[in-house]
């Protein structure tokens, strides 16, 4: 398979529990391309782990830390997973819209998502919050992952069809 580097690096968004960490490890893999989960990354800079810096520090704070963790992290990757919450940042939303590479979103049903996230302790803004409250972050966030994706591809489907279709998209586009 012949990878446009020209397209690195590539952006995984989407919503918490969507699989931009399992889609961009395996497809970084089989490309022979390097990955970073930006949550990964500020937890092992800061030794800290995600609720720990939302409860030390806020999610203002966080929001913060991202970005700044994001500028670094571009430089250094191929492949990057985002935190599901980066669209909550205006200057994050900023960033990415002026970055000329491709910003895939990943996506499944908010049922399927709720379902996946609700007992993790990682997520300060899954666990042990309602039904409706995640709900209406999801569709907060909808618009603002349409807005800057350039794809959207679906993880509900098997596993190996998404990263085809990932993978068709990447190799089959060269004008970034
Ligand atoms: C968040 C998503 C998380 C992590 C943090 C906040 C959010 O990333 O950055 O818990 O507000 O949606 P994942 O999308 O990898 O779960």
């Amino acid at each position: 398979m012949l990878m446009i580097k020209s397209n690195l690096p590539i952006i995984l968004i989407g919503f918490m529990g969507s699989g931009k960490t399992t889609i961009g490890q395996e497809f970084a893999q089989l490309n022979d391309l390097t990955f970073v989960d930006l949550d990964r990354y500020i937890v092992e800079t800061m030794n800290l782990s995600i609720p720990e810096i939302f409860e030390r520090y806020g999610e203002k704070e966080f929001r913060k830390i991202e970005l700044k963790s994001l500028k670094e992290v571009i430089k250094k990757y191929d492949i990057i997973a985002t935190g599901g919450g980066i669209v909550e940042s205006e200057r994050s939303l900023n960033y990415l819209n002026s970055i000329n590479h491709p910003i895939i979103w990943i996506d499944a049903p908010f049922d399927t998502l709720y379902t996946r996230i609700k007992n993790d302790k990682n997520r300060p803004n899954a666990f042990g919050q309602n039904y409706n409250t995640v709900k209406n972050l999801y569709f907060k966030r909808y618009s603002r992952y349409n807005e800057i994706a350039f794809i959207k591809l679906s993880s509900n489907i098997p596993f190996d069809r998404t990263l085809n279709e990932l993978n068709q998209f990447i190799n089959a586009d060269d004008q970034y």
